[in-house]
């Protein structure tokens, strides 16, 4: 493990203090989720009883290969706490989420969330969002309209492949446009102008979400409030 995981984990257990028998907990994706699926599964096995609602198609396999028992929105409208990374994490807990593709239901789980804790280390903190391209959602058919809106809009879209060549295919079907926006100064202003493109699902900025963000390094962690 390199001292960039080794902080993921260390704050993944730091958020494990959020989670207590009976409640219903979000599971976030990504690598920093990951540590943090595990290591609940691992509480799990010990008696903690939580039910999970999982954030995309790899977290829930995880959490169903650890014992974790899964539901969705059929069974509950809320979520006691949600545990997600995040790629950037700005001043305000403004947040770009997405590198890892599963941006649309993490928001959506977020957003159902009493409490939405986020787990990172420290090389994710930024005074301005936008060095990470911004990841947006868009419906496939629609991507080459929305990709020219975007242009219009002074950012750079890039259609997101796999390393082999081909397309990047979301949970619910869908393509991610990496967009180079250079800083962002103006998110909420960003984000009002992304999601009035028809053809946008969702986008990866994640304002006036995050309740709490543990980041950790090697030696220290920090809980950043709002
Ligand atoms: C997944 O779509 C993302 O939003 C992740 O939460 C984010 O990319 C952070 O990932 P890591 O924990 O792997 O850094």
């Amino acid at each position: 493990m390199d001292s960039a995981d080794h902080a993921k984990e260390l704050a993944a257990q730091k958020a494990l203090e959020f989670v207590s028998d009976g409640m219903i907990v979000g599971l976030g994706s990504g690598t920093t989720s990951t540590h943090f699926i595990k290591l609940l599964g691992a509480r799990v096995q010990q008696g903690l009883k939580i039910r999970g609602i999982a954030s995309s198609n790899n977290s829930e396999q995880l959490a169903k290969s650890l014992s974790i028992p899964i539901i969705d929105f059929h069974q509950t409208s809320t979520i006691d706490v949600t545990i997600d990374g995040a790629d950037e994490i700005a001043p305000g807990l403004a947040l770009i989420k997405g590198g890892g593709g599963a941006l649309l239901r993490e928001k959506i789980v977020a957003s159902a969330s009493k409490k939405f804790v986020v787990v990172a280390d420290s090389s994710k903190i930024v005074a301005h969002l936008g060095k990470f391209p911004l990841p947006i959602e868009v419906i496939p058919m629609a991507a080459p309209l929305v990709a020219a809106k975007l242009s219009a809009l002074g950012i750079h879209p890039a259609v997101r492949h796999h390393p082999e060549g081909t397309e990047y295919i979301t949970d619910e079907g869908n393509l991610i446009l990496d967009c180079a926006c250079g800083q962002i100064l103006d998110p909420q202003s960003l984000a009002a102008s992304v999601r009035a493109i028809v053809g946008v699902v969702e986008h990866g900025l994640f304002l006036n979400m995050a309740d709490l963000a543990i980041v950790s390094s090697e030696r220290e962690i920090q809980l950043l409030h709002k």
